[in-house]
């Protein structure tokens, strides 16, 4: 049978830390027309460290991209109605490749170099200074902690000028640490710097260089959001700040050029793929790091509007409008949007909490205990409580709004009746305790208490969760029936690009998108109540890596 195809279509990459997606939508209803998502290898090949082949995720990125034109097709739907692609991309992220072979840098063979003289770096034992070849930074791993701790002493007390030009505390989380470890310890990236070869980027800069013909022509670019996750960007200017590239010892010229979050950046040029080759030409026109695209595909555009995705880890964004909010609560500041070139640059308030579908993954692939991520929520609902045990998945320290490294997992409150019923009911609870935690700053933060909380992420179809969540918060949560919006926001951005023009950002242009609604069921007092035990256990994690 056909089916009817009523609009222009917009195809999206979301490229996660779990899995990698390419979907495609209907311009003037945003239905989700097909999609096709590939799961991502992570590697954990030391303790606190967390890497991924750069190599791997372009591939995902292809094979996507040739599923979904295939289911397409089946659909009777001519992919030549696709007039845009947007990215969103997990953030921080971080990538050097060689312009001239289009390889990423890094080298299992290649030998740890010494740490230059000005900047202090990680010391790691001998025989594991390098990562996996081909292996990007992820943004979860620890492996810069000293790095971070040396760095900070040469930050005045009195003139934190890091956090006030970029909005973030001085962590391992982003990318410019990142950045410093591979240009102290792998000769290969060093000896391409020096000779002029090194092109760095988040993984939207490497998707994008990539899909517009890497080696012959790439477009070397990222776009302000992800920019303002490197920790070399001043998020005033908008531009890369001298000062903070030569504290963290970066050289200028491997950085990409910064550009808006929707305008046309280059046309797909994918020469080896033969069905993802039927995209080429299309322009790329949209991106934007993975939690400002949830926030335009929830139409977050008025100052106060704040939606929280559920992904590998679990981020809160609040749009502070044209004003650059400062938290006192742990938050971080960052661009929200810029959607064009000549228009204005919105900020938000952040929540990041590093673990959140990872725990569930943790749960899989470490223990055991499932064999899919779904199975969760049948074990959950076996016991409809955790019976008294708590779960505080601080795997890589805890991020908003406690900023800890020092803080490791930890499982309490076990009795010899808690099984993995309870133990699967306390990983959910986590995240939605974690939530509440970074809810409860953006609150105090803001003045103004959310009288709701808007939701999306792949999580968001576990209905216990949602219902746990209402339940912690004490507010209703709501979600979209289509909870891929990250990559809505992405294709929302790329469609209405000057020179694009098929998508309007207006609420008509979501009509295909219906809300539901989570009410808080048990009483504010028990609310209370376990919320203040997670917080003894939140206590009980914290100061076990000295
Ligand atoms: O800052 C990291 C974030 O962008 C990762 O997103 O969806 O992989 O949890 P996600």
């Amino acid at each position: 049978t056909k089916k009817a195809v009523l609009g222009p279509l917009v195809g999206a990459v979301d490229q996660g830390t779990s899995s990698t997606r390419f979907l495609v939508f209907n311009s003037k209803t945003a239905e989700l027309l097909s999609h096709h998502q590939v799961e991502i290898k992570q590697e954990f090949p030391r303790e606190g460290w967390v890497e991924q082949d750069p190599r791997e995720i372009l591939q995902s990125v292809y094979e996507c991209i040739e599923k979904t034109c295939e289911k397409l097709g089946q659909l009777n739907i001519d992919i030549s109605n696709i007039k845009a692609i947007g990215v969103s991309n997990q953030r921080e992220t971080t990538v050097v490749w060689d312009k001239l072979t289009g390889e990423p840098l890094y080298n299992a063979v290649a030998a740890p170099v010494s740490p230059g003289p000005s900047v202090p770096v990680a010391v790691v034992p001998p025989g594991s200074s390098v990562p996996a070849a081909g292996s990007s930074s992820v943004w979860l791993d620890l492996r810069t902690q000293s790095t971070v701790e040396n760095l900070s002493k040469r930050i005045p007390g009195n003139n934190n000028f890091v956090k006030s030009k970029t909005g973030l505390p001085l962590s391992t989380y982003f990318s410019a640490v990142k950045l410093r470890w591979l240009l102290d310890n792998v000769r290969k990236v060093q000896k391409a710097v020096e000779e002029n070869r090194a092109l760095f980027g988040t993984i939207d800069s490497w998707l994008i260089w990539s899909l517009t013909g890497g080696v012959s022509g790439g477009v070397h670019c990222t776009d302000v959001t992800n920019a303002s996750r490197t920790m070399l960007f001043n998020i005033h200017s908008l531009e890369w700040d001298k000062e903070l590239c030569e504290f963290f010892g970066i050289p200028m010229e491997i950085l990409p050029n910064v550009r808006s979050s929707s305008e046309i950046y280059g046309l797909m040029k994918i020469s080896h793929s033969l069905k993802a080759g039927a995209l080429e030409g299309v322009p790329i026109s949209g991106c934007l790091g993975d939690q400002s695209a949830a926030l335009v595909g929830q139409m977050c555009f008025q100052d106060g509007q704040a939606k929280n995705t559920y992904g590998t880890g679990c981020f809160l964004l609040c749009n502070t409008g044209r004003k650059c909010v400062f938290s006192e609560h742990g938050l971080l500041t960052t661009v929200a949007y810029k959607l064009g070139r000549d228009k204005p640059v919105y900020y938000a308030l952040e929540g990041s909490v590093a673990i959140a579908g990872a725990v569930i993954r943790w749960l899989r692939d470490n223990l055991g205990i499932i064999k899919t991520s779904e199975e969760i929520e049948k074990l959950a609902k076996e016991v409809g409580t955790s019976y008294g045990c708590y779960f505080v998945p601080a795997f890589s320290g805890l991020y908003a709004p406690y900023w800890e490294p020092s803080a490791r997992g930890i499982i309490c409150g076990l009795t010899q009746f808690t099984n993995k019923c309870h133990i699967a009911f306390a990983a959910l609870e986590a995240v939605c305790f974690q939530t509440r935690e970074i809810l409860d700053a953006m609150n105090r933060d803001c003045g103004i208490p959310l009288s709701h909380l808007q939701v999306d992420g792949g999580m968001t179809s576990n209905k216990i969760l949602m219902q746990l969540q209402a339940d912690i918060l004490y507010i209703p949560v709501v979600k979209p029936s289509m909870p891929e919006t990250t990559a809505l926001g992405a294709a929302m951005a790329a469609g209405a690009a000057e020179g694009v023009g098929v998508w309007s950002l207006e609420p008509e242009d979501l009509s295909a998108v219906t809300m539901e609604r989570f009410e808080p069921q048990i009483n504010a007092e028990e609310s209370e109540i376990r919320y203040s035990t997670w917080k003894k256990a939140v206590m009980k994690s914290v100061g076990w890596v000295t």
